[in-house]
């Protein structure tokens, strides 16, 4: 039931459109050069559609023609829709990483919502970094807002055999390394690991963040895990933007819904789900720009009491988005969750989380297990803390090797990306089973923007000898359809003078995933005796976006937002008065 608590003359677009003066005369006169009759706008609730869609994204490709179902949702609840065309980025096509640009995005799309004549917005997103990035402008805009997911592809399929994105293409690499398939073969994969519009479909960044979007409750129920090829899809597509017309009239704002408790429920979505990690990094810079303080010990108190129950790859061993979307999808993940939710949290609906899930089904309890039998009983991810990261880093151990749960092993350390590449392939590459490859300088400074690195190439030589995981430590990220004993975000990053940039090869390194350590097994006085040599690297950038970057860049366990960005920043940024 709809609370009105806003007239038409309260309308924010009335402050463009309503007055008689000159101004808005010049406002109406120039969308009457469009073709629209002013009675088409004036007295309704001006929708801001902020669409990512782009020629070189294929996760949004069907944002070209979604944003028109959105557009008729928008009319049919009384609302005139407008398209604001933002930042695309594509996780596939931009270099060198889609991280280094989250911000700006999020810059777009606050600054979109702020600068124009709109009372309420629509983010059309799903691409990895494009939904932490709309959410983040959208809380700091604080208009009412709804999101709409992009939607997991189609599986992939190659000789009938079912393809996950990314998880299937490191799998096969390496196999095509050690020489086991053919180029016939690697060019059948090429053409069938994505087989339609919509993102990735295994339980990588992109379904991670839509999931937990739709957990926090900026989505509307079960959106986040249909398909993007199905017509439920266009279905949920015109009816956010029904909906959202209500939620300008109900003043229902990211500040109303976005709480604590919300981002809690985000953090438990998000173990249940077996995430990808970069869900730490944007959950903790939505959270914070909320104004709500989640650290990484919100995320391992979670992990410890949450157990992975959503059988999804590459977590999972065999299911993907589609088969969690049979299985009853997201509400119905959110309901078996039951006791880990805080369900009276208020959702883009008006109606409470406990409402939205009322009636929710699993349909495959292999897909979607319940509590007593999950895929892994503790949750996706774990906070490790010692000598090497003292502010943290994170591992997710649901999906590596059980024997590096408690691992003691030798460096073989890597100063950058290009040098352990030049490397990795050399026959007389002096590496065992047990070394722990080491990447530094590739955290958000250092990368620079954090690049997906951190699922270090295990070397050809051990490919050969049938070894398909290692630990690999750096403060690089890793693509969220990644595996292994990969232990990643190490903070505060080495380019910035942390301790991973003192380790030596050979040095022995230890880590306990129950006791949640990590530690270098060098005293501290010749730590600080390393410390004192050390020499910080030249800036990466001196103009442009990138120098911006370099010095209002937080670190991982901070969120990688901008200092300035941050809700406690400054004072609040005056609305448009003139
Ligand atoms: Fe777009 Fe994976 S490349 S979601
Ligand atoms: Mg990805």
């Amino acid at each position: 039931m709809t609370t009105m608590k806003k007239k038409p003359e309260d309308l924010r677009s009335s402050r463009w459109f309503g007055p008689d003066d000159l101004r808005s005369f010049g406002h109406r006169s120039r969308m009457m050069q469009m073709g629209y009759w002013t009675e088409e706008m004036a007295g309704r609730p001006i929708i801001g559609i902020i669409n990512t869609w782009s020629d070189l994204n294929p996760c949004h490709a069907h944002f070209r023609q979604r944003v028109d179902d959105v557009k008729r949702g928008v009319l049919q609840g009384g609302g005139f829709p407008v398209e604001l065309p933002a930042l695309s980025l594509s996780e596939s096509n931009v270099k060198p990483t889609t991280m280094l640009y989250r911000n700006l995005l999020a810059m777009d799309a606050e600054e979109l919502i702020r600068s124009h004549p709109v009372d309420g917005v629509v983010l059309m997103g799903g691409c990895d970094k494009t939904t932490p990035a709309l959410l983040l402008g959208a809380t700091s805009a604080n208009l009412p807002a709804i999101f709409v997911p992009a939607g997991p592809m189609l599986r992939g399929n190659w000789k009938g055999r079912t393809l996950g994105s990314g998880s299937d293409a490191w799998k096969y690499w390496d196999e095509r390394r050690a020489g086991n398939i053919t180029d016939e073969d690697w060019q059948g994969l090429e053409g069938g690991i994505a087989r339609s519009y919509g993102t990735c479909m295994t339980m990588g960044t992109a379904s991670t963040m839509t999931g937990i979007v739709e957990a926090v409750g900026m989505c509307l129920p079960g959106a986040s895990s249909i398909p993007a090829a199905d017509a439920n899809h266009i279905r949920m597509a015109s009816a956010a933007g029904r909906r959202v017309v209500d939620m300008v009239w109900e003043d229902l704002k990211p500040s109303d819904i976005q709480t604590r408790e919300a981002f809690e429920n985000g953090i438990a979505i998000a173990m249940a789900m077996g995430c990808s990690t970069n869900a730490i990094i944007h959950l903790i810079a939505m959270a914070r720009r909320a104004g709500a303080d989640i650290g990484l010990d919100d995320f391992d108190k979670a992990s410890r009491v949450v157990p992975v129950i959503a059988n999804i790859r590459p977590s999972g061993e065999k299911y993907l988005m589609e088969d969690f979307f049979y299985a009853g999808g997201m509400r119905a993940l959110m309901r078996t969750l039951g006791s880990h939710f805080h369900l009276d949290c208020v959702t883009v609906t008006g109606l409470t989380v406990g409402e939205n899930i009322e009636g929710a089904e699993v349909h495959d309890d292999d897909v979607i297990r319940p509590l007593d039998n999950p895929i892994y009983s503790e949750g996706a991810l774990a906070v490790l803390k010692g000598n090497i990261a003292p502010e943290g880093c994170v591992i997710k151990p649901s999906a590596c090797e059980e024997r590096f749960l408690r691992h003691t092993g030798p460096a073989l350390v890597f100063d950058d990306y290009p040098s352990m590449k030049a490397v990795i392939d050399s026959d007389d590459l002096d590496v065992t089973a047990d070394h722990v490859l080491i990447l530094r300088n590739a955290g958000p400074l250092g990368g620079p923007g954090m690049p997906e690195w951190g699922m270090l190439p295990i070397p050809r030589k051990l490919v050969k000898q049938g070894v398909r995981d290692m630990v690999r430590i750096s403060d690089a990220r890793m693509s969220g359809t990644s595996y292994g004993a990969c232990i990643l975000h190490v903070s505060p990053e080495s380019f910035v003078g942390g301790p991973l940039g003192l380790v030596r090869t050979g040095d022995l390194i230890t880590l306990d995933i129950a006791a949640r350590s990590i530690h270098l097994e060098v005293d501290d006085a010749e730590l600080a005796s390393r410390k004192a040599a050390w020499q910080a690297p030249e800036p990466r950038y001196e103009r442009g976006y990138g120098w911006m970057f370099s010095r209002h860049i937080k670190q991982a366990h901070e969120g990688c937002d901008f200092d300035f960005l941050e809700t406690q920043f400054g004072r609040p940024v005056d609305e448009p008065v003139i």
